[in-house]
């Protein structure tokens, strides 16, 4: 296993570790959530955890969940959620996020916004200074919409193109049947939350992939003298 995936793996371990019995879950989506959610399914397979309900935040993590026999509930049979735990694509000092690399900030955003803790696990590739100079925002729109919001964003000094899809002629379509916009901003992003709010007012948008003062805690997976470490980092 490469370093990378070395510091996924422990991050994810880290973030099980803070799970317990009872719990009702939030299980996110990409390469560092699919770690968690297997290592989750192995502790319920050794009796260590018992009686969670998973929610999960795409088709990928439905899919994997449930073949791993993790109890699922649907988000609209949940009225709150104890522990949500997933990956993100960049995070900031102050644990403000851009998600939405897998295109699944729809449903990952609804469950953090449930839950009572959101753990975010990373390896440290993933953290910056400032958003958006790396790694561009994912914005879903209404796919007749998609022309019209891609305008609407140039007002907003953002330069956004249609999430190709490979091995697909055409888009990337969405798990809720959307487009994605991937969206650079002159200078990255300077101001986060009024930000977020401006692109959701745009019609046709129906989320974008910032997710601020929603992050309680950052597991980081590091590198040190040839070791991998997690660590809990300090909100700036
Ligand atoms: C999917 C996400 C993922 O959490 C994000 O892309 C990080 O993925 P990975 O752990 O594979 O790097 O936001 O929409």
């Amino acid at each position: 296993m490469d370093l990378q995936n070395q510091m996924k793996q422990a991050v994810a371990l880290a973030a099980v570790d803070q799970i317990q019995n009872g719990m009702i879950l939030g299980l996110g989506s990409g390469s560092t959530a699919a770690l968690m959610i297997e290592a989750l399914a192995m502790k319920i397979k050794s009796g260590e955890i018992k009686d969670v309900v998973g929610v999960t935040t795409s088709f990928q993590g439905e899919v994997l969940a449930s073949e791993l026999g993790i109890p699922l509930k649907s988000l609209s049979a949940v009225s709150e959620i104890d522990l949500a735990i997933d990956g993100a694509d960049e995070v900031d000092t102050k644990f403000q996020l851009i998600k939405g690399g897998g295109a699944c900030h729809v449903q990952e955003k609804l469950v953090a916004a449930l839950a009572e803790k959101f753990i975010v696990v990373v390896d440290s590739t993933k953290l910056v200074e400032k958003l958006n100079l790396d790694f561009k925002l994912p914005v879903e729109v209404l796919p007749s919409a998609w022309k019209q919001v891609q305008k609407t964003l140039k007002d907003l000094e953002g330069e956004g193109n249609l999430r190709m899809a490979q091995k697909k002629a055409g888009p990337v379509v969405t798990d809720q049947g959307n487009l994605i916009l991937d969206v650079t901003f002159k200078n990255g992003i300077a101001q986060p939350e009024l930000l977020e709010s401006q692109i959701n007012n745009i019609p046709g948008v129906l989320e974008n992939g910032l997710f601020v003062n929603m992050t309680d805690e950052v597991l980081v997976g590091k590198v040190e003298n040839d070791t991998v470490a997690v660590e809990s980092l300090n909100k700036i």
